[in-house]
C-alpha cells in the first residue's frame, strides 16, 4: 500500500478495519469506495502509509484483505518476549533487584495490552505503598506484581485467545518422586525446545505426541503444568468440556484453531488431559468423537517433527485410548507414571510440606513408609488434614506448628484406608 521508493511522511491507520467490510456483508459500493480511494492513494505517490489492525483477519472481507501488501500476524508474546516487554514496560520505575523472569513466567498468555496493564497496575500500586506522589520515582517490589496479578489475570484468560490457558507455575520441584519421568519429559519436551536447530542438524525428528499414564492421582497433571513452565513454551490445554459443548463443526474448527495458533507460537505445548474422554477406542466413540478423532489426527500428521508443537496428553486407561492415535508418528512417547515407591512417597511428602512448620518429632520417612499404596493425591490430601488438624489445636494467628500427633489424628487416619495409623 505504500510507495516504497520515498519516505513515509504520513500514515493513515483504519482501526479494526473488519468492522467496516466485514466477511460478509460488505456491498458492491462499499468495496469499490474503498479500492477507489486506494488507488487514488497509490496515485498521488507521495509517501502515504495505509495502516490497518483487526482482531481476525477471517472476518475481514477476502477482497479487502488481499489489497493490503503486508499481513503481519501479531500473536501471543513467547516467554523471551514477555521478559523483554516487562524489561521496557517498568524502565520507568527506579532499577531494582526484581527479577522479572518469575512474571514472565507467570503471565503465560498474556496478549502486549495485559502486560502493559500488569505493568501499569503495579506501578499504580508501588506509588500507593510509597504514599508520595505521582510526580516522585518509585521503586517495584514483587509485592506491587502479586498485587497487580489478581488484577489482571482474571481478564487476560477471559479476553485471552484461547481459555483456560493460564495454567499455575508448577516447578520440578514441586513435584515430588518420578525422577524417570522427568528425565524423559526433559528429554522429550523440554529438549526438543531448547535444541530445535541441533535436532534438525543430526536429522533426529523429537516425537510430536507424548502421553503419561498411569493410576489416577499419581500427578500426571501436575507434571504436565511442570513442564509448561519449565520448558518456557506457550502452554494450550484443550479443555474437553469446552470441546463438546459448542454447536455442531465448532469443535473441529476448536482443534484446528488450536494447531494452527500453536504453530504460530511454537515452541508451545497442546495438552490434552484425560485422553480416554473423548478419544476412547472407536467403537465405543460416539459420532461427534469420531469427527473430532479425524480432525485430530489430521493435524498431528500435519505437524512435522521438530516444528517446536508438542502434543502432550495424560491418561489413567491408556488400554481406553484409540490405538490409532497412539501409532508411531503420532502419539509415539508413552511416559509411565507408576504410584510412588517408598522413596518417592517421602520425597512427596517432603515436597507437599516444604511450606509448613514442623515440629521436630515429625518422621516423614515414617509416614512414607505407613501410607504403602497411597498416591501423591492422597498424600497431598493427608499433609491438608494434619495443618487442618494443627490450626485447629493452636488457631490462625500464628503459623501453626505441625506435630507427628497431627499426622495421627482420627480424621487422617480414616483417609486412605487407615495407612497413617501407627
Ligand atoms: N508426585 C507428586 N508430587 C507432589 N504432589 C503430588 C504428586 N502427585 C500428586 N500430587 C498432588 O495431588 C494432586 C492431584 O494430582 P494430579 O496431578 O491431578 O494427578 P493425576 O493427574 O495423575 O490424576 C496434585 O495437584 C498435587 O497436589
Ligand atoms: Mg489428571
Amino acid at each position: 500500500m505504500t510507495s516504497s521508493h520515498k519516505p513515509s511522511t504520513d500514515g493513515v491507520c483504519i482501526e479494526e478495519v473488519q468492522t467496516v467490510f466485514p466477511a460478509r456483508n460488505t456491498t458492491d459500493e462499499m468495496y469499490l469506495a474503498f479500492t477507489s480511494s486506494l488507488q487514488r492513494i497509490r496515485d498521488a505517490d507521495n509517501g502515504v502509509l495505509l495502516l490497518a489492525t483487526c482482531s481476525d483477519s477471517s472476518s475481514l472481507h477476502p477482497e479487502v484483505l488481499k489489497r493490503f501488501e503486508e499481513n503481519i500476524p501479531l500473536e501471543l508474546p513467547t516467554l523471551p518476549h514477555r521478559l523483554a516487554l516487562l524489561h521496557y514496560l517498568t524502565s520507568s520505575s527506579h532499577p531494582t533487584p526484581l527479577n522479572l523472569h518469575p512474571i514472565a513466567e507467570r503471565s503465560q498468555a498474556f496478549r502486549l495490552a495485559d502486560l502493559a496493564e500488569l505493568c501499569d497496575s503495579a506501578l499504580r500500586h508501588a506509588f500507593s505503598r510509597q504514599g508520595d506522589g505521582y510526580g516522585s520515582s518509585v521503586t517495584l517490589v514483587q509485592e506491587d506484581f502479586d498485587a497487580a496479578f489478581g488484577a489482571v489475570e482474571i481478564k487476560a484468560s477471559e479476553g485471552g485467545r484461547y481459555e483456560g490457558a493460564k495454567v499455575e507455575v508448577v516447578r520440578w520441584a514441586d513435584v515430588g518422586g518420578h525422577a524417570k519421568a522427568k528425565t524423559l519429559l526433559k528429554e522429550s519436551v523440554v529438549w526438543s525446545f531448547k535444541n530445535i536447530d541441533a535436532f534438525k542438524r543430526l536429522g533426529i525428528a523429537p516425537s510430536k505426541g507424548v502421553l503419561l499414564h498411569g493410576p489416577p492421582g499419581t500427578g500426571k497433571t501436575l507434571l504436565a503444568k511442570a513442564v509448561a513452565t519449565e520448558s518456557g513454551a506457550n502452554f494450550m490445554p484443550i479443555s474437553i468440556p469446552e470441546l463438546i459443548k459448542g454447536e455442531v463443526g465448532e469443535s473441529e474448527k476448536a482443534i484446528t484453531r488450536t494447531f494452527t495458533l500453536a504453530r504460530r507460537t511454537s515452541p508451545t505445548i497442546i495438552f490434552i488431559d484425560e485422553l480416554e474422554a473423548l478419544f476412547s477406542r472407536h467403537e465405543n466413540m460416539g459420532d461427534a468423537g469420531k469427527k473430532l478423532f479425524s480432525m485430530l489426527v489430521v493435524e498431528i500428521d500435519a505437524l512435522e517433527a521438530g516444528s517446536g508443537v508438542v502434543l502432550l496428553c495424560a491418561t489413567n486407561y491408556p488400554g481406553l485410548v484409540e490405538k490409532a492415535l497412539l501409532r508411531p508418528g503420532r502419539i509415539d512417547r508413552l511416559i509411565s507414571i507408576p504410584p510412588p515407591t517408598h522413596r518417592d512417597r517421602l520425597s512427596i511428602l517432603q515436597t507437599l510440606t516444604k511450606r509448613l512448620t514442623l515440629a521436630p518429632d515429625v518422621d516423614l520417612a515414617v509416614l512414607a513408609r505407613r501410607m504403602k499404596g497411597a498416591t501423591g493425591a492422597d498424600l497431598k490430601e493427608v499433609v491438608r488434614r494434619a495443618s487442618l488438624a494443627a490450626i485447629a489445636r493452636e488457631g490462625f494467628q500464628n503459623k501453626p506448628v505441625v506435630q507427628m500427633a497431627d499426622f495421627q489424628a482420627k480424621e487422617v487416619r480414616a483417609y486412605g484406608g487407615g495407612g497413617v495409623a501407627s
